[in-house]
């Protein structure tokens, strides 16, 4: 689909839901750009090819917008988002914006938001809470929201309700749009709504101003086709789109030549790379394997859906070199019954089974999860399974929550008994499990020496170095600043819950 049927396709959607925006007359958005949301646009999943797009600039007419003038982004959510921001942060500095850290300083502030969890959710509303006054103050701001939430259509309407102090809002699909929606916030006078709930196609070549120099992200796929019924995702990223592997290839090529030591390959479920790819038999085994040969120390990915792990993917792994040997592999839940209605398509014990062969063509292999308790009418029965998971799997440690519902989720419209006091308590239980587990891990390292990529400065101690196991511990040690950035090798001294410290020694013969 080209920009021009796009957008007539946008304002047909549109004409149904700009009745739906009832409590107030807002048709003076309506002559410039008004293209909210649509949650019935979103669920669909068209057949249309993706089209890939390797022409984009930033016109020459808008290359001086910002001249003299600097931007701040503020980053919610997932590394997706982190990228994204990496990406608008690329054309604004080929719009002449300079980045600032300081947001009184700011003419332009963006905030990338993440809609996964109601608190995730408020913290953004705060935050533009906050920024009233600050355009009281400086009425040129120009204050952008953009992100998952930008896909919402109750967002958009509490926005535009509550917080006028707002001048653009644009979505996910459509980030190469922004040098135009930027000028029309810039010299317009109405707010600018742009989202479009439909996925675009890919744009290959936009301007990145990559956060480090050390690690950097790559996209190799867009979307979710997965629907686990608790999730937001699938609506605010549209289908799953694979980006061609020699572009993917050539990128990691790139960030190799200019020095970056560790990659980490990103979408919402890479195993599902290449399934969208029509002409070639093309999966994230056979994109690992070419990867595996380029000259660049570590590779990660994230994240994993068991349900796509395939055995070809687990043999690629297996010949280890730069492919780390870390796997993020969420399970949400150790119960059959709650994993059914939650739509994983996978059991307890195929999870379990697939672990185990992962474990034996990789013995090293540590593994990291992701768990949601107090799903709907989830039962002490059920959380204990989810505790036993845990204890059976011993992770290296997890990322837990409390179910939050998500509007227009089917999730969102189960009957729940769950008193949250009982989801608080359970999930302090499984933090307890994992934090346990993490320390005893840790423990196991002492007296190991362990191959450590130095990030830089501890946040804590300025004198102290940290760094990163290949199977992403944190590391502590004292060293010279000039081995940030570089792979160096620590002896392992002391263990605490979710770090390690250690001195730094001359061999390389490492045990991990
Ligand atoms: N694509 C990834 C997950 C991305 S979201 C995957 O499938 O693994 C990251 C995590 O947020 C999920 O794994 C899940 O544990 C959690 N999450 C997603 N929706 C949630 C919700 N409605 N409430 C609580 N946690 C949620
Ligand atoms: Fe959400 Fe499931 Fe897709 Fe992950 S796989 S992004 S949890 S729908
Ligand atoms: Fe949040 Fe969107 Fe990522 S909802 S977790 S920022 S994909």
């Amino acid at each position: 689909m080209n920009e021009e049927q796009r957008k007539q396709q946008t304002q047909a959607d549109d004409a149904g839901h700009k009745k739906a925006v009832k409590d107030k007359d807002y048709s003076q958005y309506f002559e410039t750009t008004y293209a909210p949301p649509s949650l019935k646009q979103a669920k669909k999943r068209g057949k249309e090819d993706i089209e890939i797009h390797y022409d984009f600039d930033v016109p020459e007419d808008m290359q001086k917008i910002g001249e003299g003038k600097k931007f701040l982004i503020r980053t919610y959510g997932c590394q997706m988002n982190e990228h994204d921001s990496e990406n608008m942060a690329g054309i604004l500095m080929r719009m002449g914006f300079e980045s600032t850290a300081v947001t009184e300083e700011a003419d332009v502030i963006l905030i990338n938001t993440c809609a996964i969890r109601e608190n995730a959710e408020n913290k953004v509303f705060g935050e533009i809470g906050h920024l009233k006054n600050l355009k009281r103050d400086n009425p040129g701001l120009v204050i952008g929201v953009c992100g998952c939430m930008s896909q919402e259509e109750s967002v958009v309407n509490r926005i535009l309700q509550k917080h006028q102090q707002v001048d653009l809002i644009f979505g996910t699909h459509n980030i190469h749009r922004l040098p135009e929606l930027l000028k029309n916030a810039i010299f317009g006078k109405e707010m600018v709504i742009e989202v479009w709930s439909k996925e675009g196609d890919i744009i290959e070549n936009m301007p990145r101003a990559r956060k480090g120099k050390i690690q950097g992200w790559v996209n190799i796929m867009y979307g979710c086709d997965k629907f686990c019924t608790y999730c937001i995702v699938p609506y605010t990223r549209g289908k799953e789109r694979s980006r061609r592997p020699e572009d993917i290839i050539e990128e990691v090529r790139h960030l190799a030549r200019s020095g970056y030591k560790e990659i980490t390959l990103l979408g919402q479920n890479v195993n599902a790379y290449g399934k969208d790819l029509v002409d070639v038999n093309y999966g994230l085994g056979d994109l690992m394997d070419e990867i595996r040969k380029i000259d660049i120390p570590r590779v990660r990915f994230t994240t994993s859906h068991p349900r796509d792990f395939d055995d070809h993917l687990i043999e690629v792994l297996a010949k280890g070199g730069n492919l780390v040997e870390h796997i993020h592999l969420p399970v949400q839940s150790g119960n059959n019954q709650v994993l059914k209605l939650m739509a994983r398509k996978y059991t307890r014990e195929s999870y379990v089974e697939l672990a185990a062969k992962i474990k034996q063509a990789i013995p090293h292999a540590s593994f990291t999860t992701d768990i949601i308790v107090g799903f709907p009418n989830e039962t002490e029965e059920q959380f204990e399974d989810t505790m036993s998971l845990v204890r059976e799997m011993e992770y290296d440690s997890a990322f837990t929550y409390i179910y939050s519902p998500r509007e227009g989720t089917p999730a969102a419209n189960m009957q729940d008994n769950v008193p949250h006091e009982v989801k608080k308590e359970r999930l302090a239980r499984l933090n307890a499990l994992v934090n346990d587990l993490s320390a005893e891990k840790n423990k196991s390292y002492a007296g190991q020496t362990m191959e450590v990529l130095v990030e830089g400065e501890s946040k804590k101690n300025p004198d102290v170095l940290s760094g990163r196991t290949r199977t992403n511990r944190l590391v502590n040690f004292r060293g010279p600043k000039t081995s940030i950035g570089e792979i160096v090798y620590v002896k392992i001294t002391d263990a605490k819950t979710w770090s390690l410290n250690g001195e730094l020694v001359e061999t390389a013969e490492v045990n991990n």
